[in-house]
């Protein structure tokens, strides 16, 4: 049976592409739905709305608004993390059969990770997926790894100084994939089978590059030269402390995720899962090509 799908988060960043995504390929799905967390969030759905998403209006932790779906997929940004061992216990309670936790990102078993501020909610996001699924033989969850993405490149550039700063080594590798063909493989990832059990992994990467070699990159296809400041990943540290001191958990955040990009650490599995998927996804050349062409139109 076609499955039904329910997004989390779905006004975010990486939510509002899937979204489209989902638009684009409503036909292989019984029922895709976003939540509104609130009534005064519907309006922000009006479009998607009109092309045949359904708007759920609830609270991420009441059961109510799981039922109905055998598929959750959590998009959640930074803030409500740390509510998505709740939602999970909510969406089984509602008979959800299948969660894919807010990650998009790195192998979170990197050793470097273990301690990583940035990685704290989604880690025991992890464990409690496992351990709800050893209590529901029914239940399947799965770990969605793209490394970075591409078109969060330019974060790193003082466009003005032409200066790349970063926290870390220029020799750091990194898995880069663009958040158009991510969107793409996660909605044709709920269409295949789980082959190994309760939980999948799947791991993605539409190119592999230093930092430098992505920051050069991205100077050559903006036709600009940039210097370079690579810093120690200690001074994060620090400031993430001072942030935590006061209460400050944006800003924990912020400084967390400044040294991931050039530590080595922003990419998934050596053996990637691309060729589950009916194309080849973009090099970073063409992600920025497209980027910025598409930046001049505007
Ligand atoms: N690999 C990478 O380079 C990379 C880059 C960016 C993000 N990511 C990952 O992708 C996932 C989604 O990130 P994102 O950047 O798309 O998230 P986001 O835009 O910050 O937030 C996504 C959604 O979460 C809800 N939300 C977030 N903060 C909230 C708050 N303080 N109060 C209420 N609602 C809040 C909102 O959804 P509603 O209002 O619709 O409920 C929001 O639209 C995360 O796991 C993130 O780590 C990876």
């Amino acid at each position: 049976m076609a499955p039904s799908v329910l997004l989390i988060g779905a006004s975010g960043t990486l939510g509002v592409p899937l979204v489209q995504e989902f638009i684009r390929q409503k036909s292989s799905f019984s029922r895709v739905a976003v939540l509104a967390s609130d009534a005064s969030k519907k309006v922000k759905f009006a479009e998607v709305e009109a092309a045949g998403i359904q708007v759920v209006v609830g609270s991420y932790l009441d059961v109510s608004s799981y039922k109905g779906f055998d598929t959750v997929v959590s998009l959640v940004g930074n803030a409500l993390l740390k509510l998505q061992p709740a939602m999970i216990d909510q969406a089984i309670a509602a008979g959800v059969t299948q969660f894919y936790p807010s990650e998009y990102g790195a192998d979170l078993t990197q050793k470097q990770f273990f301690a990583h501020r940035y990685f704290r909610s989604k880690l025991e996001t992890r464990a409690h997926l496992v351990r709800r699924a050893k209590e529901n033989p029914n239940f399947k969850y799965t770990l969605f790894m793209n490394g970075f993405f591409t078109e969060f490149a330019a974060y790193f550039v003082d466009a003005q100084k032409k200066v790349v700063t970063a926290y870390g080594s220029p020799e750091a590798l990194t898995s880069l994939t663009s958040i158009k063909d991510i969107t793409r493989m996660v909605v044709q990832s709920l269409l295949l089978p789980y082959m190994t059990g309760q939980k999948r992994e799947i791991h993605v990467s539409g190119s592999w590059q230093t930092f430098k070699e992505l920051m050069d990159t991205l100077a050559r296809v903006q036709g600009v030269s940039y210097s370079y400041e690579f810093r120690d990943p200690a001074e994060m540290l620090e400031k993430q402390i001072e942030a935590w001191l006061q209460d400050d958990e944006d800003k924990e955040y912020q400084w967390a995720l400044m040294t991931l990009a050039a530590s080595g650490g922003a990419k998934v599995s050596e053996k990637v899962d691309n060729e589950l998927f009916g194309f080849v996804p973009e090099t970073v050349g063409e992600t920025f090509v497209q980027l910025f062409a598409k930046q001049a139109a505007e």
